[in-house]
């Protein structure tokens, strides 16, 4: 039987830009998404989805998953039957980066099961062509982290070459809460209407990319300098401009207030938006716990994680 992982992340700064070509950076989270895979009498492929789940979750992205499948098992060549059991600490739900973390784990199990040899940088790009499931353009950030793990820089490459992916180190680990907004949005869909909104209102969207794009610079410098209060201003202010471009909703906005009235050094959505989580920059964990205390007397679902360390 061949094994394989990949990474949850959390975007810290820039997804939507990132679609575009401008950097952001990610993290991996603690949490994995793990793959079996094993050669089975089946036509193409069986699949045992344990993983935990926000409710519907699954159902909701169950033709996603189809092509996110078909794609990484076409990618690598499989010709034989195979059954899938997909497991892991992650919990499967917009903005952990699930998908990227299945189609990186399925890819290193398939690797595995049929002694491929491949790199992490080929396995990268199975991950990358699973996305495309979910994703429709996918900036590769997701697979990237979920591959590769712990803090990156990465900027797509918009004419087709390699993308710029940089190892951040950060002096130590950073608390953060994760919450969930319960409803489970479509990247594509998201994605899509972020750029009908940049056809239709270019005088009022590309001043808020451009905002964006020294925004960037800045919160690399703090990240370095590990000037949490400078990473915290900067992760409300990208919140603002993803407020800007349609992509929060109320829910989001009231877990920002919530995670903020409670002393988090900075909020904002990760991931897709208009669903999904938000995330909060709680160093410590006294108050890691008061935010996650917060929001949860709200009735939103949280998973306290750390930045910076995997
Ligand atoms: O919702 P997630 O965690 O899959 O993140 C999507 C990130 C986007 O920037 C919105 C899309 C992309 O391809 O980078």
């Amino acid at each position: 039987m061949g094994e394989g992982r990949g990474f949850g992340k959390t975007i810290l700064f820039g997804e939507h830009f990132v679609v575009y070509g401008l950097p952001a950076i990610a993290s991996a989270l603690g949490s994995t998404t793990t793959a079996k895979v094993e050669k089975a009498d089946v036509q193409g492929y069986e699949l045992i989805d344990n993983r935990p789940e926000t409710p519907g979750y699954k159902e909701r992205k169950k033709k996603e998953y189809e092509k996110l499948i078909e794609n990484v098992i076409n990618f690598m060549g499989v010709k034989e039957g195979i059954r899938i059991t997909l497991g892991g600490k992650l919990v499967a739900a917009s903005g952990v980066g699930a998908s990227a973390a299945c189609a990186a784990s399925l890819a290193r199990a398939i690797n595995d099961e049929f002694q491929m040899n491949w790199d992490d940088d080929k396995i990268n790009e199975a991950a990358y062509e699973g996305e495309k499931g979910p994703h429709g353009t996918p900036s590769g950030i997701d697979n990237t982290a979920a591959v590769f793990g712990g803090l990156l820089r990465f900027k797509k490459n918009l004419e087709g070459g390699p993308n710029t992916i940089e190892k951040m180190q950060i002096r130590e680990p950073v608390e953060i809460v994760l919450a969930d907004s319960g409803k489970t949005s479509s990247t594509k869909e998201v994605v899509d209407d972020v750029r009908k909104l940049k056809e239709e209102k270019p005088d009022e969207i590309n001043p808020v990319f451009e905002e964006y794009k020294s925004l960037a610079e800045e919160a690399r410098k703090a990240l370095i300098e590990f000037d949490l209060q400078k990473v915290g201003q900067l992760m409300n202010k990208n919140h603002g401009l993803l407020q800007k471009i349609t992509v929060s909703n109320s829910e989001l906005d009231e877990m920002v207030g919530i995670a903020r009235d409670n002393g988090a050094l900075g909020a904002k959505l990760t991931g897709t938006g208009r669903g999904g989580l938000m995330q909060a920059l709680t160093p410590g964990k006294e108050l890691q716990k008061k935010v996650a205390k917060a929001l949860e007397e709200k009735g939103y679902a949280v998973f306290r994680t750390k930045i910076g360390g995997n």
